[in-house]
Parts: structure tokens; sequence; C-alpha cells
């Protein structure tokens, strides 16, 4: 594994020097390449619903957020989904939704179950912090991969944006059980956040490797306005200035800085950064990205899952030929498969590792 100190990884991230940055991609793009090679692997995202009985502060799902339009899918409307994922040729469907006991464990493994025996697909999960009981549970049914992101490893500021849940455990803990269940393993941040300094960023990629994370997300936090953290964020002529400067570039650098840290990883390029950008796909994939994640979900239902507003996925119906074109644009193709992990026994040869290292340091 790539070895890179927490000082190290914040001076990458504070680098402002245009020359270093493209150095920096450009890296993060050969490691990606010599390790997960050139298929961006495609995964069906279908967000099953989104009633939340947390009050995340940040996000426009949150339970007291009175103006969110809630639905909950019907079983048979997400087969349709996975059918629907299995024709476009992915190998994975993810299935995501707030947290709320309408998604009963019994009722979502069926689900599971239905899928895994009607299409040769993977199938990954995304429903929050529930308990060991319903995640071993999934797993039995099939469920291979589950999706958690820790949001930020800073315990203040994770204070100040999530309640803990009455269990006492955090996300972290929650995803070395998840593990241990056998399952892949999603872990990430948003980059952005009000109060979120570099060096606890720098943290969190340093989780990323001591959780052996499978797959990653890094996403740019968006301010949604019936949020109180997106209220406060859009009312601060300072912090939004500063955000629009900052927060693209930050989230570019650490996802590269993520492909270096775990060159074996699957790592999107985030809706959430095509939200920002323009041409957000291809610029992930052209700085350690290898998968991208289309959303599948029926438009009506697609538009009431804001977790934060205007998102890239609801600009046009079919997502499907937006990641195509920028899959071809890169001269890369789509995946065959389920996309799943590849793990290099092999002692790697990064400029990132030992000696090299401090060659590629000085480089710049
Ligand atoms: N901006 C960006 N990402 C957000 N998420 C939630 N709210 C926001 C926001 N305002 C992300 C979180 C969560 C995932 C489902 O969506 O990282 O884990």
């Amino acid at each position: 594994m790539a070895t890179m100190t927490q000082k190290e990884i914040r001076a990458w991230l504070i680098q402002e020097s245009p020359q270093a940055l493209t150095l920096l991609f450009q890296e993060a793009d050969s490691v990606r390449r010599r390790f997960v090679g050139d298929e961006v692997h495609l995964r069906g995202l279908v967000e099953i619903g989104n009633r939340c009985i947390r009050d995340c502060i940040y996000c426009g799902l949150r339970g007291p957020n009175k103006l969110a339009n809630r639905y909950r899918m019907k079983a048979v409307e997400i087969i349709e989904c996975a059918q629907k994922a299995y024709d476009l040729g992915y190998g994975t469907v993810v299935l995501q939704s707030g947290e709320h006991p309408e998604i009963a464990a019994g009722w979502l493994g069926e689900i599971i179950r239905e899928i895994k025996r009607n299409y040769p697909v993977a199938v990954a999960l995304s429903m929050g912090e529930r308990s060991e009981k319903d995640y071993a549970y999934w797993r039995l049914c099939g469920a291979d991969r589950y999706l958690l992101k820790f949001e930020t490893s800073d315990p203040r500021l994770l204070l100040r944006i999530q309640t803990p849940l009455p269990d006492g455990r955090s996300r972290l803990d929650r995803l070395r059980v998840l593990k241990k269940l056998g399952y892949e393993i999603g872990a990430g941040m948003m980059v952005g956040l009000p109060g979120q300094r570099a060096s606890s960023l720098a943290e969190d990629l340093l989780w990323l490797t001591r959780l052996d994370a499978d797959m990653i997300a890094i996403g740019p936090y968006i301010p949604h306005g019936d949020t109180p953290m997106g209220k406060n964020a859009l009312a601060d002529l300072r912090f939004m200035e500063r955000s629009e400067l900052k927060t693209l570039p930050m989230t570019m650098k650490a996802l590269a800085l993520a492909r270096l840290l775990c060159p074996t990883a699957n790592i999107p390029a985030t809706t959430a950064l095509a939200t920002l950008e323009d041409d957000g796909y291809s610029a992930g994939l052209a700085a350690g990205a290898n998968v991208i994640m289309p959303n599948i979900t029926p438009m009506s239902y697609r538009k009431k899952y804001e977790i934060y507003p205007d998102s890239a996925a609801c600009r046009e119906e079919d997502t499907h030929s937006t990641a195509t074109a920028a899959i071809e644009a890169a001269g890369r193709t789509a995946g065959r498969g389920w996309g799943s992990r590849r793990r290099a026994d092999f002692v790697f040869n990064s400029p990132f590792n030992g000696v090299q290292k401090d060659e590629f340091h000085k480089s710049i």
C-alpha cells in the first residue's frame, strides 16, 4: 500500500500550483491505469425511498425537513429498475435510501433475493446505519457490497453535523462490521463542509487506507437551502465565495490522493461532482476515477430524492448516455462483469512508494 504521512497529504490538499497539480492528476491517472485498467464500471443507482429518521444538518432528506416530498418505491418497481440495469449491461445494481424503519429488513431482503435470482448482477446497498442483524440478514439474502460514507473523520465536526445513534457505534465501527460480514465496503466523505480543515480531510484519506475500503466516494458538499447547514452557508457570502473557489479543486485533489493511497479501490466520478462542474464525470475519470453510477431511478421519484439541489442526475432522464459519452471521450471502455475490487497481491511500484516517492516530491 502506498504510504504518505498526514502532513504530506495535507500539503497536497493545500497545493495550488497548477504545474504541481497537473503532476498529481497525471500520477493518479497512471496509477489508476496500472491497477484497475481502462474499464469504467457502471453501477445503476436506484433511490428506493427518501424517508429518513435522522437529522443530519447538511442533507435535504433529513427527517425534520417538512418540505421534502416523501416516497418509497414498490418492490416491483425496484425489480424493474434491476431489469433496466441488466438490459443496459451494468454489472451492479445499487439500492439506496434514507434511514427509515419502513425499509424493513425482511421486505428489502426479499427484493435482494429476487434480483439475485433473476439477474447475474452484484447488489450494493446504501441504506445508512442499521443494526448488525440487518446487515447480516441482507448479506445472507445475497447483497454483495455496502456503501456507508463516514462524511468526516473529525469527531468534533461530525458531532456538529449528525446526531449519533443511541447504540454508540460510529460509521467507522459499522464499516468494520460490514467488512467482517463479507461485504465489499464503500466509504468516503464530503469535501468543503463549513468548518472542515485540510488536516481533517487528510485524516479522512488515511481512514480510507486503514479501513481497506474497496470502494471510495468523495463528493463536494453542496448547500441545500432547506437544511440548517445549507441555510447558513448560503447566507454567508464569505463561505460561499471560498467554497466556489475551493470546493471543486479540493474534491479533485482528494480524489487523486485517494487513488494514490488506495490504488486497487473502485472510485466513482460522483454525481455531486458532475452537479458542480459541467464536465465533472470526465474530470473525475481523468484524475483517478474508474466508476460512474448512472441514476436509473424513475424520474418522478428521482426529483424527490433531493439530498442536495439541482442534481446532475435530474438534468436529463438518460444518465446512461451522459455516462457513456464521458467514457468514450476519455478513450476508455465500459466495464464488463461485476467490476468488483481486484486486489494486487504484489508490492507495487508507485512514485508514492519508498524512495521514489521522495524523488516525486522533489521533482515538483
Ligand atoms: N451535499 C453533498 N453531498 C451530500 N450528501 C448528503 N447531503 C449532501 C449535500 N448537501 C451525501 C452524503 C451521504 C450521501 C448519500 O449523500 O455524503 O452519505
